[in-house]
C-alpha cells in the first residue's frame, strides 16, 4: 500500500505555457510507514515536489494519489497532512503547550482535550515541563522539538519535512535527525523528507530520490545510491566521488590509466567513466598508478591526501592513522571494488 504516489507528474509556474518546467514528468511511490528522503542541489525541484504532496502547488499534469485516493485536485485542508518548513515558525506569543495545541483548537476540539493531546505530542519529542516557556525562551533544538509535536499531535496520514534541520549546528542536526528518524519508526509515520544533504539523506532514509533539473536521477536504498550510482551526477553528489574517463575492453575489464578494473556490473565496450570515492583508494600497492603526494590534512579519525598522479590530481581519504604520509612521497595508489562505480560515458 502506498502513502504516497506520483504518476508522470510536473509542474510549471505561472501561465507562459513556454516558461520553464520546476519538476519533469517524475513518478514515485512512497509505502506506508516509510520514510522517502527526496535529495539534490539547490533549485531542482524539491520543494515544489514537496508542496505538491501538501496540496500547496497543484500539478500542471499527472496525478498524485495518496492511500490509494486521486487527491490530484484536493486542497491541503482535505489531504490530512502535515509540513515541518525550513524555519520552523511557531506564534511568538504562545506558549509551548499553545502552540501544539494551536491546530486542534482550529478543528474544533475543546481547550481540556487538546491540552491533554499537546502534553502527549511533547511527551512524545522528548520535550516535558517546558509548557509555559515562550518560543524565545527556548533553545533551537527545542523549538524543533515543539514544531515536531505540533506537526505529529494532528495525527497525520503523511507528514512533510522542507530541510528542517538547516538551522541547527552540526552536533544537533545529527541529534535532531537521529530522532525524527526512531519517531518515525516508532510511531510507523509516511515521510517525504526534502534535504541538500547527502549524509543526512543516507542517515535517514528507506528510499532516496535524487533529483536533479526537475527530473529523478535515480532513486533506491540508500545502500543502492551510494553503492551503485547510475550516472556521473549521482556519483558525484552521493559523496564526493572523482569521476575518470575509462575505457571498457571487449573481455568486459576497463582501463583506467594503467589501472584494469572488474566492475561489478557489465558494461558495454568503449569509452565509459568510472566514479571513486576517495575513501576507495589503497595506499602503496605493489603495481598500481605511480602517485606523489602534494599535500595532505590530518582531520582527527583520517587523513586527506591530495596526489599528483598520470590521471590527474586525486584526492584519497585514509584511515590509516599509524603511517601518516609525508608531502613529496612517491607511492603508488590502486583500487578495489568497494567505492568503484564504472558509468556510461558521454
Ligand atoms: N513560486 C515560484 N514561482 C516561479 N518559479 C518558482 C517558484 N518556486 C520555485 N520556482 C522555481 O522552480 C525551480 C525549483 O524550485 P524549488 O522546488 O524551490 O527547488 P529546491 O527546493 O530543490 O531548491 C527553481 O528554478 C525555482 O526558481
Ligand atoms: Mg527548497
Amino acid at each position: 500500500m502506498n502513502g504516497i504516489e506520483f504518476r508522470n507528474v510536473t509542474k510549471r509556474y505561472g501561465t507562459d505555457k513556454n516558461g520553464p518546467m520546476a519538476v519533469k514528468g517524475i513518478s514515485f511511490e512512497v509505502p506506508v510507514g516509510t520514510l522517502t528522503t527526496i535529495l539534490g542541489p539547490s533549485g531542482c525541484g524539491k520543494t515544489t515536489t514537496l508542496r505538491m504532496i501538501a496540496g500547496l502547488e497543484s500539478p500542471t499534469s499527472g496525478s498524485i494519489f495518496m492511500g490509494g485516493r486521486d487527491v490530484t485536485t484536493l486542497g491541503p485542508g482535505e489531504r490530512n497532512v502535515s509540513m515541518m518548513f525550513q524555519s520552523y515558525a511557531l506564534f511568538p506569543h504562545m506558549n509551548v503547550i499553545e502552540n501544539v495545541g494551536y491546530g486542534l483548537r482550529m478543528s474544533g476540539v475543546k481547550k481540556d482535550e487538546a491540552t491533554v493531546r499537546a502534553r502527549e505530542a511533547l511527551r512524545g519529542v522528548g520535550l516535558v515541563g517546558f509548557d509555559e516557556r515562550l518560543p524565545s525562551e527556548l533553545s533551537g533544538g527545542q523549538q524543533q522539538r515543539v514544531a515536531l509535536a505540533r506537526a505529529l499531535v494532528l495525527e497525520p496520514a503523511v507528514l512533510l519535512f522542507d530541510e528542517p534541520l538547516s538551522n541547527l549546528d552540526a552536533r544537533l542536526r545529527r541529534e535532531m535527525r537521529e530522532e525524527i528518524r526512531s519517531l518515525q519508526q516508532r510511531l510507523k509515520l509516511t515521510v517525504a523528507y526534502v534535504t541538500h544533504d547527502q549524509s543526512e539523506a543516507l542517515a535517514v532514509s528507506d528510499q532516496i530520490i535524487v533529483m536533479d533539473h526537475g527530473v529523478i536521477a535515480q532513486r533506491g536504498t540508500p545502500e543502492q545510491l551510494y553503492g551503485r550510482p547510475e550516472s556521473e551526477f549521482v556519483a558525484g553528489f552521493m559523496g564526493e566521488a572523482m569521476v575518470f574517463p575509462a575505457v571498457a575492453q571487449a573481455d568486459g575489464s576497463v582501463t583506467l590509466g594503467p589501472l584494469r578494473l572488474q566492475p561489478r556490473y557489465a558494461v558495454a565496450p568503449g569509452t565509459v567513466k568510472v566514479a571513486v570515492r576517495p575513501e576507495a583508494w589503497d595506499i602503496g600497492a605493489l603495481d598500481g598508478l605511480p602517485a606523489t603526494l602534494r599535500k595532505s590534512a590530518y582531520l582527527g579519525s583520517f587523513y586527506e591526501y591530495g596526489f599528483d598522479t598520470p590521471l590527474g590530481p586525486v584526492f584519497v581519504v585514509s584511515t590509516d592513522l599509524s603511517r601518516p604520509l609525508a608531502a613529496g612521497t612517491q607511492t603508488t595508489l590502486s583500487l578495489g571494488t568497494h567505492g568503484v562505480s564504472v558509468v556510461p560515458g558521454a
